[in-house]
């Protein structure tokens, strides 16, 4: 067992890059998936390679960290860390889609939100506190404040779309409307309407 300066498992900050690792892959997709041209306020990789390319590149960073998962040889640490990546893409797959009634919108708002963002908060914690091997109730405060960090990152990610500018955010803002996407500000708005 090897502890750095830090205190953390050399396993531990592994993990902090695998989860990197992941969200910068999903980021590379995305901006495919929405046809956005900046990130970090820097053209994004679709503007500068094609799609074929950019895809790929988004493949070899999860396929890099899929290995460095392996690495870690700890069944469920690679249990959790496969979660995320799973969850990444039906939260994709969930936006795409909506529902009929003003509750279940909401409803299913927020579990899409969970997958796409706040699943990484949350197995990401959860995996550091595996590598420890901490006790369940630490694990599952871990993972609810991974969650909890995680879906208000997403709700004022979604907010700061409509109200800030793009170069605050350093990528295209009044985005999410274009691509037709019901967030929280519009779904409240819709019950004010109603
Ligand atoms: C950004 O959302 C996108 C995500 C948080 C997840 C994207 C996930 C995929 C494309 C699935 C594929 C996953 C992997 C691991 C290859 P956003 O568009 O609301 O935020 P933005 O304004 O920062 O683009
Ligand atoms: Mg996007």
């Amino acid at each position: 067992m090897f502890i750095d300066f830090s205190g953390l498992l050399s396993s531990q900050r592994e993990v902090a890059m695998i989860s990197e690792m992941i969200h910068t892959a999903s980021l590379v997709h995305d901006d495919v998936i929405d046809q956005s041209e900046f990130r970090r306020g820097k053209p994004s990789v679709n503007v500068i390679w094609n799609h074929q390319k950019v895809t790929m590149a988004g493949d070899f960073i999860l396929a890099v960290a899929s290995m460095m998962i392996a690495r870690l040889r700890n069944n469920d640490v690679t249990s959790v860390l496969s979660q995320v990546v799973t969850d990444l893409v039906q939260g994709e797959f969930m936006q795409l889609g909506s529902k009929e009634t003003e509750n279940e919108r909401f409803a299913h708002y927020l579990t899409k939100t969970y997958r796409k963002t706040a699943s990484l908060f949350a197995n990401s914690l959860k995996a550091v506190g595996l590598l420890i091997g901490a006790d369940e109730g630490i694990i599952d405060i871990s993972y609810q404040y991974g969650r909890n960090l995680g879906l208000g990152f997403q709700l004022v990610d979604d907010l700061l779309d409509f109200v800030s500018s793009a170069e605050a955010m350093g990528k295209p803002t009044a985005a999410d409307l274009k691509l037709g996407l019901a967030t929280a500000p519009v779904l409240f708005a819709c019950e004010k309407v109603e």
